[in-house]
């Protein structure tokens, strides 16, 4: 099929920009062009055929709910994220979809945003590589990506209008890489527009993003779709390089543009690209099918949830459980498994799997007896917790552990809204602490898709697994952790606070007056909390495991000016095989900006047999050093000195060698209103600045200025124009000219 529009008329091609409904762009078949589908989403394919919203009030064909992202962040493998894109992509392709919405790689910047539970992490690196992953996996099935929501849509409140206040920078280092690896690496198919406004103006009118950047810069050749409802202008997003709306609009946008080609407003050339760009999509259509089993759907989502589950605690080798012979089981999400977020991404579960069947199972096995009680309801303190918790701690009494299963329900967190506090429901807290008086061994079991809080409680539970959403299989994934069956892997993907004030965005989230402003800056998440040295409860990338690990030989080998090569040996030292995950992180001072105390440039996770030692080697590029140096307008890697750090955590540094790196050649032009301090550093100006004007000085001046450094620090914030008024006939005009022409030319980074 072709993308060439030259047959079609100027109302044919306006009507390809939107959508015919919720779900399709519009079918010509006089021309030959099949209508698509495009339908959500992340972690499985919502595919409604009878009615059509995005509230889910409409039912939906029965698709495999696969891990949700705030799960898949957590395994920190892109085997997994791939696979699961593959499991997504076969699934839509039965159900007749050409895009699947989803990646989601928002960053999650404040732990309240009610979506977190569709974005990987708090860092770019890990979401970018997953996501990267996820789109790789779904497209080798011929189903198209959209990778979103582009950009900076890290809230829910206000979503559809709040303007995002933040410096470009910031932008370019946290909130724009993941999408800018995905494009570079997976080329998905479209890239969703989101809600928001930057700096105020809409994304789905900001050229700047949507052409400059995504096109002109990163080589993205698919479509740009908006988030569903996300156009205010038509014409004005079509300029932009927005090129198809969703959902359509009964043909109103399509008329506005037709109108403004015809009063010469809008470019011909820009509805000429845009309906190629969507004609291109009808491509996708017509890969052929891979094989769907619903059966293997179900045992993927099974296997991919088991590496995403964090062993966070485990006081006194509480887990796993082989060899307690009572067992007490409470908690009403043992039975009915919570494993999905709500919103536009809920899925309609071809199978539902929960722990309390699969801990059933495992203990059959081992002769273990297993007793349940809800213990609690869900949400509301009911009239009946009295007695549910009776219950609870009778079983509890008359066990050897209590697996206590508390969480969040689906009203607390969605898509929509974000929370307002990080608290487990009183009356949960009040089960797990009651509950763990009674027991002689306590382990919590955590469902949530958002951050909780551990505290009033952490330290009554021995030990702690934090379950997230994990899909419709994540049951019996928790039941395999818990008897030690699966060997737990997961490590955070965000850091779990000790105080949600703590959080870098606290004074700044969700804004106020349809306003939010990243004050916070490079220092969000775990960036902030080792910078400013804010002990939390647990650190990103923290995660036990059944095995012990240790890290040694660490080798640095510096293989350009801004690029090195790590190589480093992990052994298992326990009797268990083992998954251990690699962190490596990256600190320094260099350049002229604060840079966060470490950052995550590389990770791999391997696995160990017991006693088996692998060495690994990891990459590091010119980004793994450089800051994005807004007056240059590019990455800099600065000259300077880097520890390489390889991280239990990113609290927790195992082992590190430090590397001096040449950096960047580049031209800081100067002029007479830099002040005085910039021309004295500057590489090659400031030495024969210094000796321009040392040389008109006496011995005596020139001795007594070398002595007087102090005088020196007050006039540096003094711009040249004035500073030379003040040294008389020092530095003549010709020489200053001679200065200014030097620092054009290229120099060492500064
Ligand atoms: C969400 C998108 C979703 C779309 C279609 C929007 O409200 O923000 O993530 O893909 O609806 O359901």
């Amino acid at each position: 099929m072709s993308t060439n529009t030259s047959n079609l008329t100027l109302e044919q091609k306006a009507s390809l920009l939107s959508g015919e409904n919720f779900w399709q762009t519009k079918e010509l078949p006089e021309a030959g062009i099949p209508a698509i589908v495009l339908t959500d989403g992340p972690h499985g394919i919502r595919r409604q055929l009878a009615g059509e919203d995005h509230l889910g009030l409409h039912h939906s064909e029965p698709s495999t709910c696969f891990p949700p992202a705030v799960a898949v962040g957590s395994s920190w493998n892109p085997a997994v994220a791939q696979r699961l894109g593959a499991g997504v992509g076969k699934e839509g392709h039965r159900l007749g979809i050409s895009v699947a919405l989803g990646p989601g790689v928002n960053i999650k910047r404040s732990p309240l945003c009610g979506r977190n539970f569709e974005y990987y992490s708090e860092d770019p690196l890990l979401s970018g590589i997953l996501g990267a992953a996820h789109v790789t996996g779904l497209q080798a099935e011929g189903v198209g990506a959209s990778v979103k929501h582009f950009a900076a849509n890290n809230q829910e409140t206000d979503r559809m209008r709040v303007s995002v206040e933040i410096d470009e920078r910031t932008l370019r280092e946290i909130y724009l890489p993941a999408f800018e690896r995905i494009v570079k690496e997976a080329r998905p198919a479209t890239v969703m527009c989101s809600y928001n406004k930057i700096n105020g103006v809409y994304a789905s009118e900001n050229r700047w993003l949507l052409t400059e950047l995504l096109r002109d810069e990163w080589g993205f050749d698919g479509a740009v779709v908006s988030d569903w409802g996300a156009v205010s202008n038509r014409v004005a997003a079509l300029k932009a390089g927005l090129d198809l709306e969703m959902p359509g609009n009964g043909g109103t946008s399509n008329r506005e543009i037709v109108e403004a080609v015809k009063n010469g407003t809008l470019d011909i050339d820009d509805v000429d690209r845009a309906a190629a760009r969507v004609l291109s999509l009808t491509h996708n259509s017509v890969a052929s099918p891979g094989h769907y089993d619903v059966g293997d759907s179900h045992a993927l989502a099974h296997e991919l949830a088991r590496e995403c589950i964090v062993l966070l605690k485990n006081d006194g080798q509480a887990l796993p459980l082989a060899g307690n012979s009572r067992v007490a089981v409470i908690g009403h999400f043992a039975a009915a498994p919570r494993y999905q977020g709500g919103g536009s991404s809920h899925i309609n579960a071809t199978r539902e799997e929960s722990a309390l069947e699969s801990i059933r199972e495992h203990a059959a096995r081992l002769g273990a007896e297993v007793t349940y009680s809800p213990g609690f309801t869900v949400d509301d303190h009911a009239p009946e917790q009295a007695t549910l918790m009776g219950a609870a701690v009778e079983a509890a009494t008359a066990s050897d552990v209590a697996i206590i299963f508390a969480g969040l329900s689906e009203q607390d967190e969605s898509e929509g809204f974000d929370r307002n506090h990080l608290d487990l429901p009183a009356h949960q807290v009040h089960a797990i602490r009651t509950v763990a008086q009674a027991a002689p061994k306590t382990v919590v079991v955590l469902s949530h898709g958002g951050v909780v809080s551990l505290e009033g409680w952490h330290d009554d539970a021995d030990a702690i697994v934090e379950g997230w959403l994990l899909g419709q299989a994540g049951g019996a994934a928790i039941a395999e952790v818990l008897f030690g069956a699966v060997n737990p892997s997961g490590h955070l993907a965000e850091t779990i606070p000790l105080r949600l004030q703590d959080n870098p965005s606290w004074l700044n989230f969700p804004g106020e007056q349809q306003h939010v402003r990243y004050g916070e800056g490079v220092f969000v998440g775990y960036r902030y909390y080792t910078s400013a040295d804010v002990p939390v409860r647990y650190h990103f990338g923290h995660g036990l495991s059944y095995t012990t690990f240790r890290t040694d030989n660490l080798d640095i080998e510096v293989t350009g000016p801004s690029s090195a090569r790590a190589r480093v040996t992990v052994t298992n030292t326990g009797n268990l095989a083992g998954k251990h995950v690699i962190q490596l992180y990256v600190a320094t001072t260099a350049g002229p900006v604060k840079r966060p105390a470490r950052e995550l440039k590389a990770f791999t996770k391997i696995d160990l047999d017991p006693g088996q030692s692998k060495t690994v080697e990891l990459g590091l590029d010119h980004r793994s050093f450089a800051y994005y140096d807004e007056p240059l307008g590019r990455w800099v890697a600065a000259a300077g000195d880097y520890a390489i750090q390889i991280g239990v955590d990113a609290g927790t540094i195992d082992t590190q060698t430090s590397i001096t790196l040449v950096g960047d050649t580049i031209t800081r032009e100067l002029s007479m209103d830099s002040p005085v301090g910039e021309w004295f550093g500057h590489p090659v100006v400031g030495p024969a600045l210094l000796q321009g004007i040392t040389a008109s000085m006496s011995e005596q001046q020139a001795h007594a200025a070398a002595a007087n450094q102090d005088s020196m620090r007050m006039v540096e914030s003094l711009p040249m124009k004035q500073f030379v008024g003040f040294l008389g006939d020092a530095l003549p005009p010709e020489a200053l000219d001679q200065l200014l022409a030097l620092s054009r030319q290229p120099a060492e980074a500064v």
